[in-house]
């Protein structure tokens, strides 16, 4: 049996986890800041960094109680050390580098965006897992949809990730975030919308989906969030910073508000979901043949994706590996059990381990 812990703290949530043999989640604790970042309907680093600072320890004791286990048990401890904010990342990598010294227990630094992609192969303790199915001769789809990353990769195992496609200019997650702050949802943004849009109707405003050049498959959703502006405050008079609206969304109706979301939703969606046939359609054409779709990240929570991507993959003939809801957002069970692949290869890091603000997967 191998026990990991592993720790998060890359952004606005300070989380630590322990994990069973790569699968089974014996604890999986989460502190929040959103309460810290609502009133700027965003995360302001330094607030973040100092409340990082406060719960790492209470949030590593907490994981350790709910799983029964001692230091002593763990075999190797994880840490999320890219991407993120630099000075968030750095609590993490920290404590993981004292408790890997103090213990004398390797180190395994993990790429939070890879990290996502595992999510969806994590289970209860007693649940019954097994890993997702995937070679050289039979690729995965991997999607990362998130506040800061949208990308599709082809991957050939947990390690092996080639990007094919990447946002070119806002991820899902900032654009339903930014779209939140238009229809004055209050912040998180996503889930408020997600919920928002079962009331409205989805075709009540045509907003486009961004296909950019024939065969791309890269994504973009500044039109989009700049449409939806529009549609609540009607075209700006003047231009710039000194540009005026006639309404914003306070002049609008509860029905007309729900409308709007759905319509965004329905729209950013069905831009996601097109990459990925153009994606499957073009990889099939050069006789490369996706046998999975495996979707990460906080937007991988979002109701309406979830059900486009079942009947995609359906359709498509891919077996469909979606994250439990828990482990959609940013976690440390994730860290843990991707590390775990990097344990059995004996692939370590040292103490010199550095915080990088970007991602090792592009
Ligand atoms: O992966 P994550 O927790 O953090 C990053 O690594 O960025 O993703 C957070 C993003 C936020 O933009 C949040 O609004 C979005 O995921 N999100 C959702 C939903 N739940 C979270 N977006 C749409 N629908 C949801 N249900
Ligand atoms: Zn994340």
């Amino acid at each position: 049996m191998t026990l990991i812990l592993g720790l998060e703290s890359s952004c606005d949530e300070t989380a630590a986890a322990i994990i069973k043999d790569g699968t089974h989640v014996l604890s999986n604790v989460v502190a929040s800041q959103y309460d810290l970042h609502e009133r700027y309907q965003g995360v302001v680093p330094e607030i973040a960094s100092r409340a990082h600072l406060e719960n790492i320890m209470p949030v590593i004791e907490e994981s350790l109680g709910q799983a029964g286990i001692h230091l002593n048990d763990l075999d190797a401890i994880a840490v999320g050390n890219r991407p993120g904010l630099i000075g968030s990342l750095i609590v993490g990598v920290a404590a993981a580098k004292a408790l890997s010294w103090s213990l004398q227990k390797p180190l395994i630094g993990i790429d939070h965006v890879q990290a996502h992609l595992y999510a969806a192969s994590l289970c209860d303790k007693d649940a019954n897992a097994s890993p997702i199915d995937m070679s050289p001769d039979k690729p995965a789809l991997g999607l990362v949809v998130s506040g800061g990353h949208t990308t599709l990769y082809l991957m050939n195992s947990p390690h092996e990730l080639k990007p094919i496609g990447r946002t070119i200019d806002d991820a899902v997650g900032e654009a339903y975030d930014k779209a939140a702050v238009i229809l004055k949802l209050g912040y998180p943004g996503g889930p408020k919308l997600d919920k928002l849009a079962k009331t409205g109707n989805p075709t009540a405003h045509d907003l486009p989906r961004s296909m950019l050049k024939p065969g791309s498959l890269d994504f973009s959703f500044s039109g989009l969030k700049t449409a939806l502006l529009y549609a609540v405050r009607g075209k700006p008079i003047g231009r710039g910073k000194s540009a005026t609206f006639k309404r914003d969304a306070t002049d609008l109706s509860e029905q007309q508000i729900a409308d709007l979301a759905a319509s965004f939703q329905a729209a950013a969606i069905d831009a996601v979901i097109r990459k990925l046939k153009r994606a499957v359609n073009q990889l099939r054409k050069n006789n490369i043949n996706p046998q999975a779709l495996i979707i990460g990240g906080g937007v991988s929570a979002n109701s309406h994706l979830r059900e486009r991507a079942a009947d995609f993959a359906k359709r498509y003939s891919l077996s469909l590996h979606l994250p439990d809801l828990t482990y959609t957002q940013d976690n440390a069970a994730m860290i843990a059990g991707l590390a775990h692949t990097y344990f059995i290869q004996n692939q370590f890091d040292n103490l010199s381990l550095p915080a990088i603000a970007t991602t090792k997967c592009i």
